[in-house]
Formats: C-alpha cells, structure tokens, sequence
C-alpha cells in the first residue's frame, strides 16, 4: 500500500498464474478409507480445508448426489486461480494449516498440483524441468535454512559456485548480496551461521536466494522467528531490496499488519480456498467474504486498544 509497483499494461503476460489448483493430503490419522454418499451442495460440517465435493469433482460430473467418495482425504490447495504481475510483491495471509506453504511449494515444484495449472511468465511449469524451475526462483524459508557447517559466503554463493562461476565473480556477488542486505560484508563474510543472530541469519537467507538474480522470490514466513523490532527492520530492507531489484515476490505471513504493509496486493486464504485478492485499501473497504471481515475487525480493535487504552493509561500515570 505503501509502494507502487503496479505494472499494468507493461507486460500483459501475469509473471504467475494459478488455474484452478488443487493439492490433496491423506489424513495421517491412521483411518482407513472409508466411502459415503456425498452430499450435493457440500457437507455443512466439514472441518477446514476439509472437502466432501469438491469443485473438482463437481465439475467432473463426479459427485452428483448419492455418488460414491472416499473420505480419506482433504484439499489443501481447493480450485485456487490467481494472477500475479511482474514486479508484484503479493502477500499471502491466512492461519495456521490454510495452504500458504502448500501453494509456495507447488509454484516450485516441491509439490506437485492433484488439478489445474501452474503458469510462469505464460509457460506451464510442468513442462519445466523442476531443478531449472527452481533457479528462477529464489525461497526463503522461516528458519533460514542455512548449511551450518559453510561460512556465509558460502551459503550465500551455493548456487553461483554449482552454475561454476568463477571465484572471483562469486566473491563479488557475495559482496554485492551482503551490502544489499545490510550486512557489512567484511564482518561477516567467514563466520558461520551460528555466529550470527537469527535476523542476520535471516539476511543471509534473503542474499543467498536473490544470488542469481532470479525473477520470482518464494518468501515462507521469513520473519516469523525474529523479534518484533528486527522483524520491522526486515520488513524495510524487503521493500527496499524487492524496489532495487524490481522482481516479483511472494510473501507469506500469518500476520495481518505484515500483509498489509508489505503487500501491494494481499492473498486471503482460508481452508485451502482463496477468499479475496486485492489492494489492502480495497480490502479494508470492501471485505469479501465474513471471514476477511472479522479478520479486518480483529485487527482494528488491535489498533484501537495501542491507540486508545494503552495511551489513555500512560497519560493517566504522569
Ligand atoms: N506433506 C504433507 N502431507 C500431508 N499433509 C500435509 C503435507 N503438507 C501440508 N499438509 C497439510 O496441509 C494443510 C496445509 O498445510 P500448509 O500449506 O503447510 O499450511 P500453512 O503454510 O498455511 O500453515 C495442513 O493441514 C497440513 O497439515
Ligand atoms: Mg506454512
């Protein structure tokens, strides 16, 4: 909300496109398969994520009533469409177990859909052999991620050295990386990750997915583990890094204000369904969904207890 980065118009073809995708998990309770007729409509008391019939069956003339289903399964990923543009930074926001990971996963083909497609910059990535998919892409994971037993030079030049850059040309991306990310590369270049606090084992993270300059950044709650003052810290170096270097970043977060923030536009995902794509001004105005709605609500009374309660008390104090 806070940057620009609409592009509409300069590239008509969407850097990502999702047509209508489906992941499916087993339950890992242990429960055998079990049928039953399937509801027409849907069952009302399906947990989250939870699909008696869903669309995909529907639409395959599937699941009419009294058909046979097997209840074995849930979709975490349910019939999601969505076009993303180049130079876009997209939140992605929804709770614990909503398919956030689900669906950055299948963007680089960790995952593999169970329906519909996939598409970069027009091309179907199924058709792409999934290790040069992945160097397109950078993915940064909360945790960082990092090989404990390398030095940050040779965590952030992983790939550069695997492509068989030269070592100097490795140096001087190393360099280059580190500056971007904050870090002074002379102080940090020869420690190991365990040397290193997690918000600059997170720096280092971000460095050593943008190292081959790739045109799509996967971002998993990179700032999930960090405290709130170096979470807010990250969250300006992102903005800066993701203007500097003009890609298109996918960004997910549990958190509503880290969405709002961040996103020019925000995912609100829930059960594995994609309930609202927007401007976060948009979204505030025009919820479209009671879910988004109650979400919004609970974060302006968050807002209005800093505002009002917490204010109120310290004038009260003097
Ligand atoms: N490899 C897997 N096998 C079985 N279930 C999975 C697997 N990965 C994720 N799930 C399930 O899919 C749902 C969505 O998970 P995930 O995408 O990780 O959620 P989020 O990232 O939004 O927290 C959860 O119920 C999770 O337990
Ligand atoms: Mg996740």
């Amino acid at each position: 909300m806070n940057h620009s980065s609409e592009k509409e118009g300069l590239c008509a073809v969407p850097a990502i496109e999702y047509r209508n995708v489906y992941k499916r998990f087993d339950r890992t309770d242990g429960k055998s398969l079990r049928v039953r007729p399937c509801r027409k409509g849907g069952d009302k008391r399906k947990k989250q994520g939870e699909e008696s019939c869903p669309d995909a069956e529907a639409s395959a003339g599937a699941s009419s009533a009294g058909a046979l289903k097997e209840e074995s399964g849930f979709y975490a990923v349910n019939n999601l469409s969505a076009e993303i543009r180049d130079g876009e930074l997209i939140t992605i926001l929804g709770s614990s177990g909503c398919g956030k990971t689900t669906l950055l996963k299948m963007t680089n083909r960790l995952y593999e859909p169970d329906g519909g497609s996939i598409l970069l910059f027009g091309e179907d990535i199924q058709k792409q052999d999934p290790v040069q998919l992945r160097r397109k892409m950078g993915y940064v994971i909360q945790q960082a991620g990092l090989f404990p037993h390398m030095t940050v030079e040779d965590n952030v030049s992983v790939i550069p050295r695997l492509l068989k850059w030269e070592p100097a040309r490795c140096r001087d991306r190393v360099t280059e990386l580190l500056e971007l990310v904050g870090l002074e590369p002379d102080q940090y270049r020869s420690r190991y990750p365990s040397q290193l606090s997690g918000g600059q084992q997170q720096r280092v993270g971000l460095a050593r997915a943008l190292a081959t300059k790739p045109g799509v950044m996967l971002l998993d709650e990179p700032f999930g583990a960090v405290d709130a003052i170096t979470r807010l810290n990250l969250q300006n170096e992102l903005l800066r890094i993701h203007r500097e270097t003009g890609g298109t970043f996918l960004f997910v977060t549990h958190d509503i204000h880290e969405a709002f923030r961040l996103g020019n536009r925000v995912m609100i995902m829930n059960g594995g369904r994609l309930l609202q794509m927007d401007t976060p001004e948009t979204i505030v105005r025009k919820p479209a969904d009671p879910f988004v709605e109650t979400l919004i609500r609970s974060a302006m009374e968050q807002e209005h207890f800093w505002n009002s309660s917490i204010a109120f008390d310290r004038g009260a104090d003097k």
